[in-house]
């Protein structure tokens, strides 16, 4: 049977200055909620913005604050174990994509609780609708909060878990949540962003719903990104940032992504440390100077929605200008042009082009590459 262009998004969107406060009208006295959610956030006292509202108002709430960044399965199990130790009702996430993306996860599981491990270990696909979980995110990039997928950490390989079922019922985009976030978070997030508009608006699987999503992202994010870098209580541009964010997810969680998120997930399993958000702003202006000859077309589309002109300009020109804007605007906030820490070997250089060749997420994109030029970028990106 043929395959058609589908989209579907059951999720509420709350967006605004002191939106968190809707959360109180989802969650009520018969609810035990389970609040997962970053030490950090606790220590900011981000967290207590929420437990204040929910104290009093709901049954019970337990705050669990373990959540490292690329969440483990071990950890998501461990949660998913105490959130039903503790008779969670719903679970409300306050936190950034990895903090999502284990609340999605420990919603999943505690529908299939007690045995729930073949759908943790990826053997079976999710059966029965989520536990409800309601997000408050915390960074605008990963967009985590309007997909339907988790992302996942397996012995430091990443490994998703997406159905349909786990689209949240309601999430907060509320910029006041964001207002600390250090320069560096905010430029890495927003070009994550920035990524997943750019990725799926020249991708395979591109839609003409998302094409609208996508090049207004982009237009908000080049507008908005300077400003909120330089001046992070800019709430003005937090909040254009936070619905570009959603919306680069949402865009991204139906048509996947491309060449830069595969690059992603094969550095991130050598450079433990290197964050999803900082590897895809070092590699999207590479891939997406490798990948212009095949769409100059739909990159003079993103040229126009970076605020260039383009008329006059020949197809060449205006796709190349996008790739050009791109990089400005990386060096505007100042994102590093590669990689930090050890040297790889030839061989082993070899081996992760290969790894980012044959990735799955590489099948979406628009240019397929020989291991060669693989290997090119990585020289480009890699530490000298
Ligand atoms: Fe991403």
């Amino acid at each position: 049977m043929a395959s058609y262009p589908r989209f579907y998004f059951p999720t509420r969107i709350f967006s605004g200055a002191g939106s968190i406060e809707q959360l109180i009208a989802f969650v009520g006295a018969q609810d035990a909620v389970f609040l997962i959610t970053d030490a950090t956030l606790v220590q900011l006292g981000l967290v207590k913005r929420v437990t204040d509202m929910l104290d009093g108002h709901v049954r019970a709430l337990r705050v669990y604050d373990s959540v490292l960044p690329d969440p483990a399965i071990e950890m998501v199990c461990e949660a998913t174990e105490q959130a039903h130790a503790f008779g969670a009702t719903a679970i409300v996430c306050v936190g950034g994509g990895s903090v999502i993306d284990a609340a999605k996860s420990v919603a999943m599981l505690l529908a299939h609780f007690p045995d729930y491990q073949p759908y943790a270990l990826r053997k079976r696909p999710p059966e029965h609708p989520s536990l409800p979980c309601y997000a408050i995110p915390t960074t605008a990039g990963t967009g985590a909060e309007a997909s339907s997928a988790a992302v996942l950490s397996y012995n430091h390989v990443k490994g998703g878990i997406k159905a349909e079922t786990m689209f949240l019922p309601a999430v907060f985009l509320d910029e006041t949540m964001m207002l600390g976030l250090p320069q560096s978070i905010t430029a890495e997030t927003a070009m994550d962003a920035l990524t997943h508009s750019v990725e799926s608006y020249i991708g395979l699987h591109r839609q003409t719903i998302l094409d609208a999503l996508n090049l207004h992202v982009v237009r908000l994010i080049f507008r908005y990104l300077p400003r909120a870098y330089a001046n992070g209580a800019d709430q003005e541009a937090r909040a254009a940032l936070t619905q570009a964010a959603c919306m680069g997810g949402l865009a991204m969680g139906h048509s996947g992504t491309g060449l830069v998120h595969a690059f992603s997930n094969t550095m991130c399993e050598e450079y433990h440390d290197l964050s999803h958000g900082r590897s895809n702003s070092i590699f999207l202006p590479y891939c997406t100077r490798y990948n212009a000859p095949a769409v100059l077309d739909r990159l003079a589309d993103i040229a126009q929605a970076a605020g260039i002109q383009t008329l006059g300009l020949t197809a060449e020109q205006a796709g190349f200008a996008a790739v050009e804007a791109i990089e400005q605007l990386s060096d505007t906030v100042n994102i590093p042009k590669r990689v930090t820490g050890h040297t790889l070997s030839a061989a082993r250089i070899a081996e992760l082009a290969e790894n980012t060749r044959t990735h799955f997420i590489t099948a979406n994109n628009p240019r397929v590459p020989s291991k060669e030029d693989l290997i090119k970028i990585i020289h480009q990106a890699m530490p000298l």
